[in-house]
């Protein structure tokens, strides 16, 4: 048994909560001044303030958490950091005034991490990523959502996802495999693109369904990638096959991904920087979680996605990080959610809710992880601030102290 005592803030509840926030909704957060959690194996048995604390057997390992803030682990529903090499050339030419496109279209951008992964081992990419995935530990984050995609062949593809499998199997990170064969089109199919995409559906989507490699399956679907109706139809066999859905929506252009996800039924529609009035109404009508990635509109020097317009209409909002060497490669997963406040104006409220329980969400999650609440996962994270809001005003700073992962203490500063 672990307990967790004398916590400043403790943010959670004794009672279930809800499963998702939405609306007006996600500005609440349950918090507990001087809180308390017991632990039994991976499970969260009690949450309460730590002068109600059950008696406690002689052989419970305490901790005191005076002077800090306990949250559930931040769930990280975006992530591409299955990859190898680097792309600081690029960083420098958009600086100098190319863009995204521009630089993708002179054979840089996605293809050029597609040439580097492709010629490294499953064993070259596991080593790359175990370090980013303690960065990302080491800032409070205990799952992550891991996408494929710089494969782009059946066994390149196959290479990742394996290699996602292995380090899920390692711990302490829970890593969740999603399916993104449809990233980009690679270069020996630029002239028959209809030839990759049956590829996809006819070979990679069943394969990686058989070896159950992935539990969901997103596109690109942007301009000059995947558009409306090809995301559509790959989409709609890997509802068949049972993958559940994300999409990269919105991102770049308005095309109408965001429609398509909430009409998908989609988990979550990813990016929305330039998601349109029909998109946000699609979104909030639908049960899929618009889940917002600040630091890539921060790297790209883009404009931000319109959060409070999301909130405000009712769309169920996330935050995640979208770790990767094209478009945001940093771990830091906190400070891409002061960037959600000071540029989206999120308040710190949303942001924890959209970094937990509506993260947790967008991967199927939220009845095991995302809050602290009885009967819940065990993981938490213990952070050397006060009160939750100083995590995204004191910014820029790893406050995080500890970290428990299904009952177990993972990392401590
Ligand atoms: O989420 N948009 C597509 N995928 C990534 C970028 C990947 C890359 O440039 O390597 C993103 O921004
Ligand atoms: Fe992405």
């Amino acid at each position: 048994m672990l307990v967790v005592k004398n916590a400043a803030q403790l943010v959670g509840s004794p009672q279930p909560g809800p499963r998702l926030r939405r609306g007006s909704a996600l500005r609440e957060v349950p918090t507990i001044p001087d809180g308390a959690v017991v632990i039994r194996g991976e499970r969260i048995d009690w949450v309460g303030p730590t002068r109600d604390l059950p008696a406690l057997p002689a052989a419970a390992r305490v901790i005191d958490a005076a002077g800090q803030v306990v949250l559930p682990g931040f769930v990280d529903s975006h992530t591409h950091l299955i990859f190898a090499g680097s792309r600081e050339d690029e960083f420098e030419q958009r600086l100098e005034g190319l863009t995204y496109q521009q630089i993708a279209e002179r054979g840089g951008g996605i293809n050029a991490t597609v040439r580097r992964v492709r010629a490294a081992s499953r064993e070259e990419l596991k080593s790359l990523a175990r370090p980013r995935l303690q960065r990302l530990l080491s800032h409070g984050v205990t799952t992550v959502e891991v996408k494929s995609g710089y494969g782009l062949t059946p066994a390149d593809e196959v290479k990742c996802l394996e290699a996602v499998a292995e380090l899920n199997a390692e711990g302490p990170l829970e890593l969740v495999p999603t399916f993104l064969g449809a990233h980009a089109v690679p270069p020996e199919y630029r002239s028959d693109r209809d030839g990759y995409l049956r590829l996809l559906i006819d070979d990679m989507l069943p394969e990686v369904a058989r070896g159950r490699l992935a539990e969901f399956c997103d596109v690109f679907c942007e301009t000059g990638v995947f558009s409306v109706e090809e995301s559509r139809r790959i989409l709609t066999r890997a509802h068949e096959l049972g993958y559940r859905l994300k999409l990269h929506a919105d991102e770049l252009t308005p095309l109408g991904g965001a429609e398509l996800a909430a009409q998908l039924g989609a988990a979550s529609a990813d990016h929305l920087l330039c998601v349109t009035e029909a998109g946000i109404d699609a979104l909030a009508a639908s049960g899929t979680v618009a889940t917002l990635l600040p630091g890539t509109a921060f790297f790209l020097g883009m404009p931000w996605a319109p959060a409070r317009q999301l909130i405000e209409r009712g769309a169920a909002v996330a935050v995640a990080s979208d770790c990767n060497p094209g478009t945001c490669p940093t771990e830091n997963l906190p400070l891409v959610g002061a960037m959600a406040c000071t540029q989206m104006k999120m308040l710190p409220a949303e942001v924890v809710n959209a970094l937990t329980l509506n993260a947790a969400a967008a991967l199927g999650r939220a009845d095991r992880l995302g809050s602290l609440e009885p009967g819940k996962q065990a993981d938490l994270v213990l952070c050397d601030v006060p009160d939750y809001r100083h995590l995204f005003y004191h910014f820029g700073i790893n406050h995080v102290r500890r970290v428990i992962k299904r009952g177990r203490v993972v990392c401590a500063a």
